[in-house]
């Protein structure tokens, strides 16, 4: 694996831009071309990334992978929210850039949020996707993460951190 990961630095803009340029284009693969674009504008996304940049606004992190010259290949945003039991880590975005899939970037990514996770004593990591997502259902899934239906649009993926490995039913 010739990926690194950092977290990315609140005053960092251009970064920022790369990843909310990311989690557009995730919105688009996973909603679709014309409902993925329309659901928020860049300036949105920019704030969003920000957010979880700022102490004052939100509990989080943003971690990007980069390839050796130092272009960003992917991203995973996590911060600490609320599910119905518990308070949780949350993965709000995972994205990786088509010509790096299917290379460990994404497990990656998740192994340094989970970390991150738990160093902020969070004992439970969520995710939600559409349910047509394979690709993300299986990576989380393979990692122990049990799946449940919350609409037609969403499920949750859901696994205790404390005990590496174990399944949270
Ligand atoms: C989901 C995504 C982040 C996975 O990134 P990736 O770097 O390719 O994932 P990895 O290489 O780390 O994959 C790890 C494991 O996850 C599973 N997986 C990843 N992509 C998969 C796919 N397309 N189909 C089935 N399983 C897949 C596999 O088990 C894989 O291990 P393997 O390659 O040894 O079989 C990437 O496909 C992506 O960015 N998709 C679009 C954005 C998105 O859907 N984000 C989530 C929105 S909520």
């Amino acid at each position: 694996m010739t990926v690194t990961v950092a977290p990315v630095a609140p005053d960092d803009d251009d970064t920022i831009a790369i990843v909310a340029t990311g989690m557009r284009a995730t919105l688009v693969e996973v909603l679709g071309a014309e409902r993925g674009a329309a659901m928020y504008d860049m300036d949105w996304l920019r704030d969003r990334v920000r957010a979880h940049l700022d102490p004052a606004r939100l509990d989080g992190r943003v971690f990007v992978a980069r390839d050796p010259s130092g272009e960003v290949v992917g991203h995973a945003m996590v911060r600490v929210d609320h599910d119905d039991r518990d308070e949780v880590g949350l993965f709000s975005t995972t994205w990786v850039v088509p010509a790096w899939r299917r290379r460990g970037v994404a497990d990656l990514l998740v192994d340094h949020g989970e970390a991150w996770m738990r160093d902020r004593g969070r004992d439970v990591a969520v995710t939600f996707t559409h349910p047509d997502n394979d690709a993300l259902v299986t990576l989380f899934g393979r990692r122990g993460y049990v799946l449940t239906p919350v609409d037609d649009d969403f499920v949750r993926l859901r696994r205790r951190l404390a005990e590496p490995g174990e399944a949270d039913h």
